[in-house]
């Protein structure tokens, strides 16, 4: 009975809406053309008593018009980390074997959703996505 609110107590903030931050990621010419690279992050989220790490990565990719496309690394079947890979051009998740190709959409496996596009923008130079939590 009393494990039901502990939990709910400390998920919940990650389900607030609108709850998160810009992360600098660095100098977008860093990023290699035509392909997506691999950015990590970590910083501590203050949460009343709490302070919980966030660590993950997105991947970037310059695409046209000056633009980067960002998505999150998280798997929309059951959250894992799916990963570049550049033979075939696709993103593939090593938990249940689901496929995205390279913008984003599944292709085969249980996944049934896109990979989520992340909000970036380009600030002196320095490529900044708005990361929830
Ligand atoms: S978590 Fe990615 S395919 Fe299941």
């Amino acid at each position: 009975m009393t494990a039901v609110p502990l939990a709910s107590y400390v998920v919940a903030p990650s389900l607030k809406k609108g709850t998160g931050k810009w992360v600098d990621f660095g100098e977008v010419k860093d990023l290699e053309p035509d392909t997506f690279s691999m950015l990590s992050y970590e910083f501590m989220v203050k949460d009343g008593w709490l302070v919980l790490p966030q660590r993950g990565f997105v991947w970037a990719r310059p695409d046209t018009d000056n633009r980067i496309k960002v998505f999150s690394s998280t798997c929309t079947h059951l959250a894992c980390n799916v990963i570049w890979q550049e033979e075939s051009r696709t993103f593939e998740c090593p938990c249940h074997s689901g496929r995205f190709d390279s913008g984003g959409n599944p292709i085969s496996g249980p996944p049934d959703r896109p990979l989520t596009i992340l909000e970036n923008k380009i600030d002196a130079e320095n490529l900044l996505v708005f990361l929830s939590f």
